[in-house]
């Protein structure tokens, strides 16, 4: 008895250090050994390379005036290899900068940064070059863990060393970005992981959960830089949680690799970190539409169904989805011939109905049961020999929907090929964009990737393991599946939706925060975790409305909708064995708030895709936190129960049930309430009715937004008039700039897009609005635009004039 309590608490032990080794987060990194000192410097017209005593080589590269790269080799030479998935833009032309040597001091100075090295010990500061205000310094010398104490059981001895960098913790300083976080939006005081996991039904506190993204930003008395640590191994991120005096991060092998960005705008920094890792690229207008998915619709009658309840309905719909049932068998690229015997009729039907379809596709390719049965996806991979394999030349079989399958080896580039051209099976019957799921990726044998350490992977010739690859499979997932689309279609831009993600992946993809709960407390995470990836230069975010598992109800619907149709990625998806949640299921009492929403995000159309463009040029998300419209208001540096939409809506939803009145923080200047005008002075917090039929919603004072008529799908109707309602600042001004373009093709890129600038001033008898001549050549066609002021304390009329694309004066006169 005595020995089976020993053995059952020897177990328990095991399993809980087991657990501790896979998901701790509290690595001491202060028993690593330490780089350094400098004992000699060389320089090149980019960098300056630092030889260390211990053999240890650190480089600085200057890429901008605002960017600079740190590379640490530990005990060695920085290798000539430099690779990395994440990397858009490698040929920055060298700014301005000077290189100072004195006796325990090297400095590097660009017209913005100033860094500061210490020969020994070893310790990087930077610094504003202007202002010598500290930005952020070494905590203590960048450090390797030679002897093996700080990794987990998923790690790989092949692939290096534990490796981390330590920064002192500012006193004020705030944490935010990191990705997809299950976690509020300023993180100090957390740490987290990135190894890129199935999680079904997180909840705050998970971690990690799908995505990859090692890029942060600090703020620190209103002034910010930021850090991309690209490494893609197992790394931690620790923002103070354990200690008072340090923020590190660190990973299970590579390199110590990170980018210094610089502000002191989030704003600026975001721009430069789009530069870095390539800008969101425009994604046909549709993908803003209202989307509709279910774990799965089927038969194809059943997608009719749902189709035509939403005409009927009067319910604005542009997309429905496939889930995994649509296939036979769940192999990809192919369909269930008794379920969809003729795809192409679908989406032509649906297509008149205005209805796009999205199929989605797993990375599991399904493993041929017995030898005789052909399917072409894994023939061909097969023979090509483009599925991963284990280090001892085993094909590597994990189990998932299809039973066993296998798994593309995505890095090399003709696998890449292959994979996209596959996708004419999808293109040739219509099918408008294509949606990656399970491409973490899951593996039912097991979850936590060990049993996928000793898939080898080409990675460019290195052939280097699960370790290294796990993190970056989705990335060149979606490249594969984006730059397939972009071949067959060349005039169409691709749309494709993806779960899992390493940092880059906004150059081809959308996503979605996976499967979440049917829970208050999901729907209250939607707003940090979709400000935090906006933050972390994946613009275009959004969840399963109304939650993904388990029952949800009408006013949790209703509420879910009154985030979701501002977020930029606006789908209602459920699973396959909950309870059905199409807007309509609750009854019409909710169905009607609902359709109200809806119209209002079709009717928001040109505001909305205004934000997105800026998004796709300047690498500023749609959907903020106030903080970065904010960043010099302490009041906004914790905000994460409302948001804005681009420069001038702010949204406070109810985010808990039975509540109908809620505070909203308004920051300083004029606030309109979007719904009665009534003005208010920001710079406190208000207290607001919201029943259920009401989300807290202001404009900004000094803000034009335009907006059209609600429509039942994007291009059903010109949009026309557009309306520009003005909501004048203290001074009585007000501006906007109008973005559009064809909605579909990748003309935009070479110039083919219309920018509208609005403004407008007091005048002597009314309000003087000025319409600039547009940039661009596109021709939206003849169409109206009408001027709305929006005032409490006056009225005034509506003015309406044809735009007919030149600079002009209009007056709005009052009643
Ligand atoms: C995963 C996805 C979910 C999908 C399901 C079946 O759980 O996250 O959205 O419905 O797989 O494909």
């Amino acid at each position: 008895m005595k020995y089976f309590k020993l053995q059952t608490l020897c177990l328990r032990a095991l399993v809980v250090g087991l657990f501790c080794a896979v998901t701790c987060s509290a690595q001491d990194i202060t028993t690593l050994e330490k780089i350094g000192p400098v004992v000699s410097l060389s320089k090149t017209e980019k960098s300056v390379t630092l030889n260390c005593q211990d053999n240890s080589q650190v480089q600085l590269t200057v890429l901008a005036p605002d960017l600079i790269r740190v590379r640490a080799a530990f005990t060695k030479s920085i290798p000539t290899r430099d690779h990395s998935w994440a990397i858009a833009k490698t040929d920055w032309s060298t700014p301005r900068w000077n290189l100072k040597e004195a006796s325990d001091l090297i400095t590097i100075t660009t017209d913005e940064l100033e860094v500061a090295i210490r020969r020994s010990p070893l310790l990087i500061e930077f610094r504003d070059a202007r202002t010598h205000q500290l930005l952020n310094a070494d905590e203590r010398p960048m450090s390797y863990d030679a002897k093996g104490r700080l990794t987990s059981l998923l790690f790989d001895p092949k692939a290096g060393m534990f490796v981390a960098a330590s920064k002192r913790l500012g006193f004020d300083e705030h944490f935010y970005g990191l990705g997809e976080k299950a976690a509020r939006l300023d993180k100090r005081r957390l740490s987290f992981i990135n190894w890129n996991s199935d999680t079904p039904g997180y909840i705050e506190g998970k971690d990690p959960i799908y995505q990859t993204i090692p890029f942060y930003i600090g703020l620190q008395r209103g002034v910010a830089y930021g850090i991309f640590f690209d490494n893609s191994y197992r790394s931690y991120f620790n923002f103070g949680r354990t200690s008072q005096e340090r923020a590190w991060f660190g990973a299970e092998g590579g390199e110590m690799n990170y980018y210094f960005f610089y502000g002191p705008s989030i704003k600026k920094i975001l721009g430069r970190y789009a530069d870095l890792t390539g800008h969101m690229q425009l994604p046909p207008m549709w993908a803003l539409g209202n989307q509709q998915s279910r774990w799965s619709y089927y038969p194809d009658t059943m997608v009719e169904e749902v189709v035509n309840e939403y005409r009927k309905r009067d319910l604005p719909l542009d997309v429905m989805y496939l889930d995994i049932d649509y296939m036979n068998g769940y192999r990809v690229f192919t369909f269930d011939k008794e379920r969809f015997p003729a795809p192409k009729a679908l989406t032509e039907k649906l297509g008149r109905q205005g209805v796009k379809i999205v199929t989605i596709v797993d990375p599991g390719v399904k493993h041929p049961t017995d030898k005789n049965e052909r399917y072409h996806a894994f023939d061909q991979g097969f023979e090509k020999n483009f599925f991963q394999r284990r280090r001892n030349g085993d094909l590597f079989v994990p189990r998932v929907w299809p039973g066993d399958s296998v798994f593309v080896d995505f890095t090399l580039p003709e696998a890449r090929r292959w994979w996209g051209d596959l996708h004419r099976a999808y293109v040739d019957n219509g099918i408008a964009g294509i949606w990656n799921d399970m491409n973490e990726p899951s593996d039912f044998v097991d979850q936590t990737g060990k049993n996928q350490l000793d898939v080898v992977s080409y990675d460019e010739g290195e052939k280097t393991t699960h370790a290294k690859n796990r993190n970056t499979f989705a990335l060149l997932m979606a490249r594969a599946t984006y730059e397939g689309l972009e071949r067959l279609q060349p005039d169409r831009r691709p749309y494709v939706i993806t779960r899992a993600a390493y940092a880059g992946i906004q150059r081809y993809s959308t996503m979605w925060t996976g499967d979440t709960n049917s829970t208050w407390d999901a729907l209250a995470l939607n707003i940090p975790m979709f400000t935090s990836l906006g933050l972390s230069g994946e613009p275009f975010v959004g969840s399963d409305i109304g939650g993904f598992i388990g029952r949800g109800n009408g006013e949790l619907l209703v509420r879910s909708y009154q985030v979701g149709f501002l977020a930029p990625f606006c789908r209602n998806h459920k699973e396959n064995d909950g309870y059905d949640q199409e807007p309509w299921r609750f009854g019409k009492h909710y169905e009607d708030i609902i359709r109200k929403y809806l119209k209002l995000r079709y009717e928001l159309l040109p505001y909305l895709y205004t934000a997105l463009e800026e998004a796709h040029r300047t690498g500023v998300p749609p959907f903020r936190p106030l903080l970065l419209n904010y960043q010099d208001d302490p009041s906004t540096y914790n905000l994460d129960d409302q948001f804005m939409v681009g420069d001038d809506l702010l949204v406070a939803p109810i985010l808990k049930p039975d509540v109908t009145r809620r505070l909203v923080y308004l920051p300083e200047g004029p606030w309109y309430d979007y719904w009665t005008n009534k003005k208010y002075i920001g710079g406190t917090a208000i207290s607001v009715e919201a029943p259920l039929d009401v989300v807290p919603m202001f404009v900004r004072g000094g803000a034009i937004i335009p907006s059209g008529p609600a429509l039942n799908y994007i291009g059903e109707k010109p949009v026309d008039p557009i309306t520009f309602a003005i909501y004048p600042d203290n001074n009585g001004l007000a501006s906007t700039s109008l973005y559009e373009d064809d909605g579909l093709s990748p003309a935009y890129k070479r110039g083919a897009f219309r920018r509208t600038a609005v403004s407008a001033r007091r005048g002597l008898r009314g309000i003087v609005v000025s319409v600039a001549a547009p940039q661009g050549s596109y021709n939206p066609g003849p169409r109206k635009f009408s001027f709305v002021m929006k005032a409490d304390d006056r009225r005034f009329k509506e003015v309406t004039i044809a735009d007919d694309g030149q600079a002009r004066e209009v007056e709005i006169r009052e009643h």
